[in-house]
């Protein structure tokens, strides 16, 4: 399939999934490689033809919707920002969580893939932030459209290239060696779920209200400004006030987006307006 014919097909598909083609742009190949396995198994010839299949059969969007979830995910992405979690940003939460009388510090963590995210939160709470708060527990949940990709979180079996930007402190006993790959620690797992849901129309309200949403590298990079502004209303509607919401580095919220204020230290967080 020529990059050109799969972009302008893929510039026309997007809109009607409500995603933006300038969050594609990079991982355009990856998707068309996929689209074109697809065309294969249905038999089609061409794009063109895979065009009327969609308007023929509408049930063949949500199979063309699953084929546009990049799903890269691994341990301490974006360093910088667990760095900040770990100094800064949850013993803040934490203390506001305290202070409200929760048991717990919740977390959610949207488009969670195979809970690299998830489990790199709870190993910073379970090995370094914990014991400074002793009456609270971590809750996370983590969320995720992929079945396959949440079983393999809910099993925390990773290759070592997976672990990579995790720091050696938090790596070293974390793990225990299975074949090539790692498994965290069964003691390292608790507080952590997983379930499957779509961000545009569910959040896991009862395990909320959260203090902490995680939404990185997801609805900001590949939604349309449209859904953004409606999975920010979920947002704002299942956290604490006061509470953050963590967007990917290269991402930033629609300039309309009034109950969310940027966090004048910390680059990617938004405060809940108290
Ligand atoms: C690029 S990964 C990001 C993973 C992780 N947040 C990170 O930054 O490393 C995006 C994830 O979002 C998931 N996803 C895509 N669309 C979704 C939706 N509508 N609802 C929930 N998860 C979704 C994908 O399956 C994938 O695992």
């Amino acid at each position: 399939m020529r990059d050109a014919h799969c972009t302008a097909f893929l510039q026309k598909a997007l809109p009607r999934l409500h995603l933006r083609w300038e969050g594609f742009r990079r991982v355009r190949r990856q998707v068309c490689r996929r689209l074109d396995r697809r065309l294969r198994a249905l038999g089609l010839d061409s794009l063109d033809a895979y065009q009327e299949q969609l308007e023929r059969h509408p049930e063949e969007w949500e199979v063309l919707d699953s084929l546009c979830r990049v799903t890269i995910s691994r341990f301490w992405r974006d360093r910088a920002v667990f760095e900040a979690l770990g100094a800064r940003l949850l013993p803040e939460l934490a203390a506001l969580a305290q202070v409200r009388g929760d048991a717990d510090l919740r977390a959610w963590s949207v488009g969670c893939a195979s809970g690299e995210e998830p489990w790199s939160l709870a190993l910073l709470w379970h090995l370094e932030l914990g014991t400074r708060f002793p009456k609270l527990g971590l809750r996370v949940v983590g969320t995720d459209l992929d079945a396959q990709l949440l079983e393999r979180a809910s099993q925390a079996v990773y290759p070592g290239s997976s672990l990579r930007e995790l720091p050696a402190r938090l790596r070293a006993g974390a793990f225990e060696i299975a074949d090539d790959n790692h498994r965290l620690r069964a003691d390292l797992r608790s507080g952590v779920e997983f379930r499957r849901e779509d961000v545009r129309r569910q959040a896991p309200v009862d395990r909320g209200p959260f203090q902490l949403i995680l939404c990185r590298n997801l609805a900001f990079t590949y939604f349309d400004a449209h859904v953004q502004r409606e999975v920010l209303e979920r947002f704002a509607n299942t956290l604490v006030p006061r509470g953050a919401l963590v967007v990917g580095t290269h991402e930033r919220l629609p300039c309309d987006a009034p109950r969310f204020e940027p966090d004048p230290d910390l680059r990617g967080v938004y405060r809940l307006s108290g």
